[in-house]
């Protein structure tokens, strides 16, 4: 039989597919799901209306190529008022959620062998985004400060780079970390990006989610050659519009507009409209507040799980995960996450698919309610106590 492509038939399914349909095939009825990262808070209240709006409004046809103006103009806004990057509408381009900003990003970027450089820990879909467009990526260990601030260290950095090195790609804030790039560390990556001539893309699918005294800062509003990819996933809980944009040089978003034309042609008109609704609405204000809900959830699981003896647990810097490490126990995260899955009927992601920064650790989601929360520390720390008694 007809084979398919070998690229496509070399990558894996990440862990959190995996494990999601291993789930569901279980069938179990008290299923913790801490493995995906999607929002459950509600979005705007704004994007019911646009919703019962698309239709009569004619937002169910092609859009032009890089979005609706009315919606360039209001992202100008954000990028202007939230993240410092001064822009004109040329240089904005919406596609179909962060994901396609990342696949299209890179496909504009890399040809067969490139190097992208991505950072050890990070989200698993990197490494396969890369892969499937041919190139290589390489990871670059980040270090831990003194005050236990996982940094990229620009030694290490630069001995990552080959003359075949097309891309460094950030993450900031970081998946699954929560890790966030300071002014000075943007600076020396920016310096070593000119230096060797690589172009530098920014992924902010988290940049809603900062907790004080932390501030999230976009590398374009210090470097403006950076590629900046933005999603309204998660700082909205509007994961299932699928809409994303990528900021760039005219020169660049030239290019992306051929890749934009030959995959997906247009990002869907419906989302653009609802998104739209978003920004006409306080969205900061909004997104604070969902901030700081976060906030409150993430240290709660923090907090709990510092309590168990043995297992260690950062306060996140942002983010929606907490990444508790077990390696007290002498057990791997892959172990830990497949023994909450099949005795405790938690899902998590084991830290080494993130990396080698992962080991030992699983990532769960915050997001929960409360009660569902207290449930999973308690189902943690009675995986723990089962653990002691196998070690000691
Ligand atoms: C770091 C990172 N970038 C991008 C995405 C893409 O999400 P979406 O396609 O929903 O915007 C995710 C999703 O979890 C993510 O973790």
């Amino acid at each position: 039989m007809a084979k398919v492509s070998t690229i496509v038939d070399s990558i894996q399914m990440s862990a959190v597919s995996s494990i999601s349909i291993k789930a569901s095939e279980k069938g179990w009825d008290d299923t913790i799901f801490m493995a995906g990262g999607e929002p459950q808070f509600s979005p705007p209240s704004s994007v019911n209306k646009a919703f019962s709006e698309i239709v009569e409004k004619g937002y169910n046809k092609y859009s032009p190529f890089a979005g609706y103006s009315s919606l360039l103009q209001k992202i100008k806004v954000k990028l202007r008022d939230f993240n410092n990057i001064h822009v004109n509408e040329e240089q904005i381009y919406t596609v179909p959620g962060g994901s396609s900003a990342l696949f299209t990003a890179l496909m504009t970027l890399i040809e067969k062998g490139d190097e992208v450089l991505i950072q050890d820990p990070c989200w698993e879909h990197y490494a396969q985004i890369i892969n499937l467009l041919g190139g290589v990526a390489k990871k670059v260990k980040m270090v831990r400060n003194e005050n236990g601030h996982l940094r990229v260290d620009r030694e290490i950095l630069e001995k990552s780079i080959t003359d075949k090195t097309k891309v460094l790609l950030l993450n900031t804030p970081l998946n699954p970390t929560g890790s966030v790039l300071t002014t000075d560390e943007i600076k020396d990556i920016v310096e070593v990006v000119e230096k060797y001539d690589i172009h530098l893309v920014a992924d902010e699918e988290y940049e809603g989610f900062v907790f004080d005294p932390y501030k999230h800062i976009s590398p374009a509003a210090i470097y403006p050659k950076t590629i900046t990819l933005f999603s309204f996933s998660k700082t909205y809980a509007l994961t299932g519009i699928r809409l994303g944009y990528i900021v760039a040089p005219e020169d660049i978003i030239n290019a992306i507009r051929k890749v934009s034309l030959y995959s997906f042609m247009y990002a869907p008109s419906p989302s653009q409209y609802v998104a739209e609704a978003v920004l006409s609405d306080n969205h900061i204000e909004f997104a604070k507040r969902a901030c700081q809900e976060m906030f409150e959830k993430s240290r709660y699981l923090s907090k709990s799980l510092q309590s168990i003896p043995g297992v260690l647990c950062d306060d996140t810097e942002s983010g929606l995960y907490v990444n508790p490490n077990f390696s007290n126990f002498r057990i791997s995260g892959i172990e830990m996450s497949e023994l909450l899955f099949e005795r405790y009927h938690l899902l998590s992601v084991p830290g080494e698919v993130s990396g080698e920064n992962g080991k030992g650790s699983v990532r769960l989601y915050v997001g929960l309610d409360q009660k569902v929360l207290e449930e999973a520390v308690k189902r943690i720390r009675s995986a723990v106590e089962q653990l002691s008694l196998v070690t000691n």
